[in-house]
């Protein structure tokens, strides 16, 4: 697979904007995730993009498109973590592991969001995503992440999520938020 082990961040950027146009968004998403496991299968990326050795940073940008503001992030973490379910506001979101798996998890709201602050979630799915695999979020959706030791994760997202509001739920208290990223809520 040479072809596959060559393909870079660029390749990756024009291939997601030529399906952007062909197809739009949500119907090119699948598509994208597909570009995005051929990346994950690049042995050199992160060495090329963060350095060598690979240091472990939690949130990296290295790869932006501006004429469809898609952003590629690494994030790279020492220590296993977990964050609560949450969706992205107004951006599409393909988690694909590059280094250990990432526990994910979807959720499916229950509540018609017409209490304030209130909010019940349901376990839709849980799963392991596994390195070289990707794995979509439509605008709206939810998921929660659970990762062990030394875990590299790339994020594409539509737009930029870090400077965007989202709704981050708590399930005990059955409660939501809405975490302004740009403030460094999350
Ligand atoms: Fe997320």
């Amino acid at each position: 697979m040479a072809a596959d082990t060559a393909y870079t961040l660029d390749q990756f950027l024009s291939d997601t904007r030529a399906t952007i146009k062909t197809k739009g968004v949500p119907s090119g998403l699948a598509e994208i995730r597909d570009h995005l496991e051929k990346l994950l299968r690049n042995p050199e990326l992160l060495k090329k993009h963060l350095g060598d050795p690979v240091p472990y940073r939690e949130r990296t940008t290295i790869g932006h498109d501006p004429e469809t503001d898609v952003h590629v992030l690494v994030h790279g973490r020492e220590k296993g973590g977990k964050s609560v379910p949450h969706d992205h506001g107004p951006c599409w979101v393909i988690y694909g592991n590059y280094k250990n798996p990432t526990r994910m998890r979807r959720w499916r709201r229950l509540d018609d969001g017409s209490e304030p602050g209130h909010a019940e979630l349901e376990l839709q799915r849980d799963f392991l995503n596994e390195p070289g695999h990707a794995s979509v979020f439509a605008v709206g959706d939810i998921h929660s992440i659970e990762y062990g030791d030394d875990t590299f994760f790339l994020r594409v997202t539509g737009g930029d999520v870090e400077t965007k509001k989202t709704l981050r739920f708590d399930l005990e208290k059955k409660t939501v938020q809405v975490a302004d990223r740009a403030q460094g809520q999350r």
